[in-house]
């Protein structure tokens, strides 16, 4: 498995102003699309391409495109709603596909109460939104169900990550014959006793779109 770890200043000055905890939902939704557009940027560095032959106004040239069958982005609702904006400025043409995941606040254990996705991913990078990756619990789920549905390759991108969220993904997926990236636009310190992510920004769901 591949991590990422955004180092980049724009980064950090956005993920500076999104964990105050003064700013405002719609400040923190313009921040979280802008901060995905970014890491979108490195998400997709290995997203396939095919050679295709161009005549420009001067001449003929050869360029590259996006492969067929197209990549498929999948936000995790619902915090990852939030990301999708910001994913598909850079992948437009993208089919988008939607896993309904929550996390039980005592237990910190995940489970699927939805999802939307095309039932067959063979061929497919498939980018799965998730803003943070605290105990892993939620995308090493979302790992299997992508994996056995036949994802090809799979990126993950998360606004924050914790040190025991990487390391659970990473020791689940050591053997995996599927390509697992995570790219994430910082690692934090720890995780706190209620699966908080330290220092963090608080419940990204709750501060993206209210409590509910
Ligand atoms: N989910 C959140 O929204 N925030 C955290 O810190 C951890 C999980």
């Amino acid at each position: 498995m591949k991590v990422h770890v955004a180092n980049h200043p724009l980064v950090s000055h956005k993920l500076t102003v999104l964990r105050d905890e003064r700013t405002d939902s719609p400040t923190f939704r313009r921040l979280v699309e802008e901060l995905v557009t970014l890491l979108a940027y490195e998400a997709t560095r290995q997203v396939r391409t095919i050679e295709v032959e161009i005549t420009t106004p001067v001449t003929k040239t050869k360029g590259q495109k996006l492969a067929d069958p197209r990549p498929v982005v999948v936000p995790i609702l619902r915090a990852g709603l939030g990301m999708l904006e910001g994913m598909s400025k850079l992948l437009p043409t993208a089919e988008v596909g939607f896993l309904g995941m929550v996390r039980d606040e005592k237990t910190l254990e995940a489970s699927t109460y939805a999802n939307r996705l095309p039932e067959d991913l063979s061929g497919r990078h498939v980018f799965v939104l998730d803003p943070m990756l605290a105990t892993g619990g939620t995308l090493i789920m979302a790992f299997h169900y992508l994996i056995d549905l036949g994802a090809t390759d799979i990126t993950a991108v998360c606004i924050l990550s914790a040190p025991e969220g990487i390391a659970a993904v990473e020791k689940e997926f050591k053997d995996s014959k599927v390509p697992i990236t995570i790219v994430t636009g910082a690692l934090d310190e720890k995780l706190n006793e209620h699966g908080y992510i330290v220092p963090g920004l608080g419940d990204a769901g709750d501060r993206l779109y209210g409590v509910v």
